[in-house]
């Protein structure tokens, strides 16, 4: 059984189909390279996936469970997480208080919590600064020592690690990643992405990379999958889909010659 199953999924905003009759499915621990050009509806697909829209039609399966249509809490606590394409973070406060806002598994946020039971909260709280410490250890050791910064103060590839890591810090199977290399250089982008695949496969969930940067893809992807204008055009192997002419045409612009 795959980890994630999409049957017909289609969007609809008005007259505009930006997702036509999708089937894609994703097994554990693929690393799956989404390609297409812009407008091609791949944020479309991660918005519908993580629930911010609900599909016109189709069915989503998450690890057997029918997640279509459900809340982006409930999608999240079943182990799909996401990074944005524009980065949101809140500047003014700290790496830690920023990836403490992905936690939202194992928080409690009641009232009488925070206020009444103080003891457990400060332990609670000092369990999250170590989580935190060793997520950011595991992805990037420099960043654990600048928790307590303001995230305003970082550089961009050390905002997108802030970024991934609140995105991890829930355990999630399958990890959405929407164009992470956008206002990094080329060499930031081949770090941040060796820094996520030497995370240990058994913290490594499956990852679904919106890349436009075709190295990268080409370095970190089992899987190609190509969108134009909603529809999957193919999907392979990296050479698979680069060599066939119906991608080159449509994605990298290039007239085939016969
Ligand atoms: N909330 C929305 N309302 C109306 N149209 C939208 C909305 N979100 C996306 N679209 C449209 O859907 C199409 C696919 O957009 P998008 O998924 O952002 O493409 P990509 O990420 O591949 O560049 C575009 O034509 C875009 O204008
Ligand atoms: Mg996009």
């Amino acid at each position: 059984m795959s980890l994630l199953s999409c049957t017909g999924l289609t969007m609809h905003f008005g007259g505009l189909t930006a997702l036509n009759h999708l089937d894609i499915k994703v097994d554990a621990g693929e690393t799956i390279g989404l390609v297409g050009p812009n407008g091609s509806g791949k944020t479309t697909f991660f918005n519908v996936l993580t629930g911010i829209y609900r599909p016109s039609e189709g069915q989503i399966l998450f690890d057997g469970k029918d997640i279509t249509g459900c809340s982006p809490q409930a999608i999240y606590q079943a182990g799909i997480s996401r990074t944005f394409q524009r980065s949101r973070l809140c500047l003014e406060l700290s790496v830690f208080d920023n990836i403490m806002i992905g936690n939202t598994k194992n928080r409690n946020d009641g009232f009488f919590f925070n206020i009444f039971h103080r003891k457990a909260f400060r332990s609670q709280c000092a369990r999250f600064e170590e989580r935190t410490r060793a997520a950011l250890e595991r992805l990037n050791p420099a960043l654990a020592s600048r928790m307590h910064c303001a995230v305003g103060d970082l550089s961009m590839i050390d905002r997108r690690r802030v970024e991934i890591c609140r995105a991890l810090i829930g355990s999630p199977r399958l990890l959405l990643l929407d164009e992470p290399s956008a206002g990094m250089t080329q060499d930031e982008t081949r770090q941040l992405m060796d820094e996520i695949m030497a995370l240990q496969p058994a913290t490594r969930p499956a990852i679904i990379l919106i890349e436009h940067e075709m190295n990268v893809i080409r370095r970190i992807s089992s899987r190609c999958i190509v969108f134009n204008f909603g529809e999957k055009l193919c999907e392979g192997s990296f050479e698979e889909v680069t060599s066939n002419p119906v991608v080159q045409q449509a994605y990298l612009g290039t007239e085939v010659s016969a």
